[in-house]
């Protein structure tokens, strides 16, 4: 079967490579978002590499897709334009900074509080981008909850 993004939706657990855009279209505008299997995701192009995760924050359901990118500890980030979290784009793991109030000489530490924003993965086929979904059942993911119902934020054609 071909991938299609015009197949119907289905539910998380359909793991099929969704088509969501052109190769030379994302590399001009860096991301693009898209609706995979109903759920929506964000695709960035950052540094030469493809990121794709669920569109709104783990945190309160901000959009990530209109976040900035930047590097914290040597590793490139999504910042959430809400509340400004940071999510790593190769792993969507959440990072913190910590600090040890016992020493007034320390420097903050950035910490990870573990994979909070669901990723899915992106291939590249002859110019055109797919995205697979993760599957929802293998683990639990904060973002999930964001990522149904009345938080959905693109609009589909109609
Ligand atoms: Fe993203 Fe709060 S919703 S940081």
């Amino acid at each position: 079967d071909l991938p299609s993004s015009t197949q119907d939706p289905k539910t998380i657990e359909d793991n099929s490579p969704v088509y969501v855009g052109r190769e030379e279209d994302i590399k001009k505008s860096q991301r693009m978002t898209a609706v995979v299997h109903d759920r929506e995701v964000v695709i960035f192009f950052h540094k030469g590499e493809y990121h794709a995760m669920d569109i709104r924050c783990y945190h309160s359901g901000g959009p990530l897709h209109l976040g900035e990118i930047e590097d914290f500890d040597g590793q490139a980030c999504i910042v959430c334009p809400w509340h400004k979290y940071k999510i790593t784009l190769s792993t969507g793991e959440g990072l913190y900074q910590s600090i040890n109030p016992k020493d007034p000489s320390a420097v903050p530490k950035w910490c990870s509080k573990g994979v909070k924003q669901r990723t899915h993965t992106v291939t590249v086929k002859n110019g055109h981008i797919y995205v697979t979904l993760s599957k929802a059942s293998d683990f639990k993911c904060d973002s999930d909850f964001y990522a149904t119902g009345k938080f959905k934020v693109i609009q589909r054609p109609s």
